[in-house]
Parts: structure tokens; C-alpha cells; sequence
């Protein structure tokens, strides 16, 4: 890989060992990728939190491990605008949830030096919804697969797909190795999907990424035929393109900024392959997903990815005057900054009046591990991790089967999905 003399000075430690170490990392992953050079990184979002769930912690081993990445790394002042993924939970609910001492202690102490290295601390997986929105061409290095679509796909922004130990070295050197759909000419679709069921919702968006996911695998789908969405109905096709396939960026004829038109998104070129999504597919993609022995649930998750302040308003006025059954959790989750304007604008009082917990900064499967038998979610991603991680049955609906769930204990298939 060819290198400019600043690269090469970091490499020699020019700014000091660990900074030379995250410069190794950069170049061994660019030449692995085939990569000619590095070049400067604009944004990154980084995973700058200790490992662990609430209930059980990290263990002393994956503790010391984290610390030895996450010390030394808050050491030094980031390049570029950075922020930072999930956490495990915000401080104001480590007493809620019991989180081991030194666990907590360790998170604090690398929430302060990660702030003072320049990190904004956003905790989040959806940062475009709290103030990191790169714009069109900019290169990025953002972990999260969800946020990775939608930053290339709906944005215009440039990133391949980043680990904690990449982003965390893109955001101290300044540099990220070129390849995959930092190159236009990675950029081009190659699936053509055609877009016939009619989608209502932004978990309908869900659907329509999860089956194109997993029909693309590593390849670009491009949506034809889809109307345009809303900002929550790209957030949830993202998410599920992530998850049902290795997408890293599709195209959105006509909204995702480098596709105003099918042929552009195509790049000149006729796909290499052609399928249709329609009403029966969107059904049988959400039967897919709804694993359930029986219809009375424990948990209702919503907010994955993380939720908007609209989707927050939506849930909370929903609930006005209501309240979530007996032996019913409902979780809404989405970032610190979020929760703070629901409070100011009281949708947080309302869905606490109506017994529902508005939990922020972390993710219920990836972090909390909540203990659940059965889970309604209107997040594909979520259904899809939560089996697994969880081990509960998990019924995916939209937001409004969900809430319907929350407050009755039950799930029904009210549109006959
Ligand atoms: Fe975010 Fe967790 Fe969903 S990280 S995208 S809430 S699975």
C-alpha cells in the first residue's frame, strides 16, 4: 500500500505507540482488502464502551481485554467528528438494573476520558437521529451495521462496514483504507428489486429489507417501484437489510442521493438479477419472523433501531390514558438526547403514566439481554437477534400490533398477516 509521508510518520510513532498500533491496523486491513492507499476519514462512529450485559457483566477477562483497547485509545484526541455506539446502559439506570461495581466503574471512567478525547458521547446505533448526519461523498467509518446503510444508501455518505478496533483507529489517525463503497465504482447496483406490495408502515420497510437482504446477500439491491418513504420507514429497511443479508448500501430510485433514476443506481448496466416483491412475499416474510407456541406475551419491545422523537410522540399518544397490562414490559429505547426532549415535550411522562419504561442509550438484545419468553418487537433486526440471543419466541408487527399487545397481553394477527 502506498502511504504518504504523514501515514508513514503515525506508522513510525510519530504520535506516540498507540496511534502507530491503530495505524498497522489500518494498513493490514486495507491490504487484506485489496486497498491501494488511505485516505482521510470525516466522521466516524465508534463502539467506545465496555463489553457485557446487564445482568451478568463482561467477566474479569473481557473486562481487562476492553480496557487495554479502551484506555490508551481515550488517551489520545480524535481526528474528526466521531461518536460513539451503544452502551450497556445509561448511568441513571445502573441501580435499576444491577449492574456488577467494577463493570460500572470501568464504563464511567471510559465515558469521561472518551469525552475528553473528543468522542461525542451519543450512545446510540441510529446517530443520524441525534446530530451525526454526514453529508453526501463524506468518508466515514461507522460500526453498526443498521446505521452503515442507512448512511450510505440514504445519506450519500461513504463508509464500509467497521469493527471497535477500525473505528476506533480511524478516529485517532484520521485515515481509513479505500476499498469496497468508498470506490464509485462499488457503489453500482447489481439486484433489482420491484416493489409491488404496498407498504403502510415502517415495519412493512422491514419487511421489504429483510426478504431483499436475504435474496442479496453481499450485493447492492435497488428498490423500483417503492413510494417514498419517511425517515422511520428508511431507518427500518436499513436495519433489515443489515441483518437478513451482509448489505452494506442499496439504492432507493429516486431518494437515495447518487440514484435519481433506476438506470443511475444500475450505473448504465442491467442488473444481474431481477425479483419482485409483493403482498404475498411481504406476508409470508413477517410469518417468517413470528415464532410463537401461544398469543399471550411479557415483552414489547420497541425502538430498534433506536427510536425517533416522532415514533416516541406516536407510542406516547398513543398511550395517553391507557396503561400496559399486567405481566407486560414495554420497552421504548432510543438515545439519551431523545429521551431528554421527550421529557421537555412530556411524551415521557406519558408513556410512564402509562406504565411503559423509556430506556435509553443501550439495546435490549445486544446489551440488556432482557429474561422475556415471549417478545413482540416491531424491529426486524430485533426479531431477528432477539431468538437467538434471547432465546425467547419472537412475534414481529408493527408499532401499532405491538402496542396493542402491550396493553392487552395478548398478540393477535390483526391484519391477517
Ligand atoms: Fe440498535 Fe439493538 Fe436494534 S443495537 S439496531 S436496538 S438490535
Amino acid at each position: 500500500m502506498q502511504l504518504t509521508d504523514q501515514q508513514r510518520q503515525i506508522l513510525d510513532g510519530a504520535r506516540g505507540p498507540f496511534p502507530a498500533k491503530c495505524m498497522r491496523w489500518l494498513v493490514e486491513w486495507g491490504e487484506a482488502m485489496g486497498a491501494r492507499r488511505l485516505v482521510p476519514v470525516a466522521n466516524t462512529h465508534a463502539l467506545v464502551t465496555v463489553p457485557g450485559n446487564l445482568v451478568h457483566g463482561a467477566g474479569e477477562k473481557a473486562l481487562a481485554q476492553s480496557m487495554e483497547l479502551l484506555r490508551p485509545a481515550c488517551a489520545h484526541k480524535v481526528c474528526c467528528h466521531s461518536t460513539s455506539h451503544i452502551t450497556f446502559a445509561h448511568e441513571d439506570q445502573y441501580d435499576e438494573i444491577e449492574m456488577p461495581a467494577e463493570q460500572v466503574a470501568a464504563q464511567q471512567e471510559i465515558q469521561r476520558a472518551a469525552r475528553d478525547a473528543g468522542f461525542l458521547m451519543t450512545y446510540t446505533c441510529a446517530p443520524y437521529l441525534v446530530g451525526n448526519v454526514p453529508l453526501k461523498g463524506e468518508i466515514c467509518a461507522w460500526t453498526e451495521s443498521s446505521a452503515v446503510v442507512y448512511a450510505n444508501s440514504i445519506l450519500g455518505a461513504r463508509t464500509t462496514r467497521h469493527g471497535t478496533e477500525s473505528a476506533i483507529a480511524a478516529a485517532l489517525t484520521g485515515y481509513v483504507p479505500e476499498f469496497g463503497v468508498l470506490l464509485d465504482e462499488n457503489r453500482r447496483a447489481t439486484l433489482q428489486v420491484d416493489v409491488a406490495a404496498r407498504l403502510a408502515t415502517p415495519t412493512d420497510w422491514g419487511a421489504l429489507g429483510y426478504f431483499a437482504g436475504k435474496a442479496a446477500g453481499l450485493e447492492i439491491p435497488v428498490f423500483q417501484g417503492a413510494p417514498q418513504p419517511s425517515q422511520d420507514d428508511a431507518k427500518q429497511l436499513c436495519a433489515a437489510l443489515a441483518s437478513g443479508g451482509g448489505v452494506t448500501m442499496c439504492h432507493v430510485a429516486g431518494v437515495t442521493p447518487e440514484a435519481a433514476t433506476l438506470e443511475q443506481a444500475l450505473g448504465g448496466k442491467p442488473p444481474n438479477r431481477r425479483i419482485t416483491f409483493g403482498d404475498r412475499d411481504l406476508r409470508d416474510t413477517y410469518a417468517q419472523l413470528r415464532t410463537h407456541t401461544g398469543d399471550r406475551v411479557d415483552t414489547v419491545i420497541l425502538g430498534c433501531p433506536h427510536a425517533s422523537l416522532r415514533e416516541v410522540a406516536e407510542i406516547a399518544l398513543h398511550l395517553k390514558d391507557k396503561h400496559v397490562a399486567d405481566g407486560v414490559t414495554l420497552w421504548v429505547c432510543m438515545a439519551y438526547a431523545t429521551r431528554a426532549n421527550a421529557e421537555r415535550l412530556e411524551y415521557a411522562r406519558l408513556i410512564r403514566d402509562a406504565g411503559g419504561y423509556l430506556f435509553c442509550d443501550t439495546c435490549p438484545t445486544n446489551s440488556m439481554r432482557v429474561k422475556a419468553k415471549r417478545i413482540v418487537t416491531a424491529g426486524f433486526k430485533q426479531a431477528h437477534y432477539a431468538r437467538g440471543m434471547i432465546g425467547a419466541e419472537v412475534i414481529v408487527d408493527n408499532v401499532w400490533g405491538c402496542l396493542k399487545a402491550a396493553l392487552t397481553g395478548r398478540w393477535t394477527d390483526a391484519r391477517g398477516d
